[in-house]
C-alpha cells in the first residue's frame, strides 16, 4: 500500500554536464519502473537535469534546503528557489551535513517545516554511528531524533524518513535484511506513538547505506523497507537501474 521510492543521492559528484548526461542514460533503463525514482543532485546541477529529465517519470531533487524564507544566508538556497525550478524532494539531515557542517536536529527540524511549507517533499535522514550501535544506544539514539527532527509535523504521509546507520554509509559494509527491516520496523511504531493521528502509516522509511544492485532485492523484500536512499550506486546508470528495477 506505500510505493516504494528508490532515490540517488549523488552528493558532490557530477558536473551539471556529467549529470544530464547520466539520467540521459538512466531515463530508458527506468521507463517501466513501478516505484517512485528521484535524483538528488548537486544544487547547480539543477537546471541542466531538469532538462534532461524531460519526457521522464524520474523526480528532480535537492541535497539540503535553507529554512528561511530569505535573507542573509550567504552560500544558502532557499525552497522557493528549488520549487521555483520543478524540483520536488529534498534531502535534509544527511548524516554528512551533520557531521561536516554543522547540521543540528534543531536544524534539521527547521529545514524540513520551511520544505513542507514550500510544498517540497523531505527526505530526513537519521541513523545512529557504530560507536551507538555496539553500545546498544541504536533505540535511543533514534527515539531522540524522532522527537526532535520532526516535531511540527501535522501530516507524515508528505515526508519521505530514510534511515541510514552511518556504519553502513560509503563503507561496502550494509545492514543485514533483518536488521535493517527491524530497526525500520522500531522508527515507525515509535513515530506512530509519538504522532498519533497524524498519518505516520502513509508515510513512506527507505534504507540507506551500501545499497547496491547485488543487496537491493533482499532488502526490498522486508515488508518495514519502503525503498532505498543509494549513494555510490546511483552514479553509474546501469547500478542504479538495477535497484530501480529490484522487482524486475
Ligand atoms: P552509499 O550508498 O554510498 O553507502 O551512500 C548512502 C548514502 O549516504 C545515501 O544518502
Amino acid at each position: 500500500m506505500r510505493k516504494p521510492i528508490i532515490a540517488g543521492n549523488w552528493k558532490m559528484n557530477n558536473t551539471a554536464s556529467e549529470g544530464a548526461a547520466l539520467v540521459s542514460a538512466l531515463k530508458p533503463l527506468v521507463k517501466d519502473a513501478k516505484c517512485d525514482v528521484v535524483v538528488c543532485v548537486p544544487a547547480i546541477d539543477i537546471p541542466a537535469v531538469k532538462k534532461a529529465l524531460r519526457g521522464s517519470k524520474i523526480k528532480l531533487g535537492a541535497q539540503n534546503v535553507h529554512y528561511a524564507e530569505k535573507g542573509a544566508f550567504t552560500g544558502e538556497i532557499s525552497a522557493d528557489m528549488l520549487k521555483e525550478y520543478g524540483v520536488q524532494y529534498v534531502i535534509i539531515g544527511h548524516s554528512e551535513r551533520r557531521q561536516y557542517f554543522g547540521e543540528t536536529d534543531e536544524t534539521v527540524n527547521k529545514r524540513t517545516l520551511a520544505a513542507l511549507a514550500a510544498g517540497l517533499t523531505p527526505i530526513v535522514c537519521i541513523g545512529e554511528s557504530l560507536e551507538e550501535r555496539e553500545g546498544g544506544l541504536t533505540e535511543k539514539v533514534l527515539s531522540a531524533q524522532i522527537e526532535k527532527d520532526f516535531a511540527g509535523i501535522d501530516d507524515f504521509s508528505k515526508i519521505v524518513v530514510a534511515y541510514e546507520p552511518i556504519w553502513a554509509i560509503g563503507t561496502g559494509r550494509t545492514a543485514t535484511d533483518e536488521q535493517a527491516n527491524e530497526t525500520i520496523g522500531f522508527i515507525r511504531k515509535r513515530m506512530k506513538k509519538v504522532y498519533a493521528g497524524k498519518r505516520v502509516g502513509k508515510m513512506r522509511i527507505q534504507y540507506g547505506g551500501s545499497m547496491n544492485a547485488k543487496n537491493c532485492k533482499g532488502l526490498m523484500a522486508q515488508p518495514e523497507i519502503d525503498g532505498g536512499l543509494i549513494g555510490g550506486a546511483s552514479l553509474k546508470a546501469a547500478d542504479f537501474a538495477a535497484i530501480v528495477n529490484f522487482d524486475k
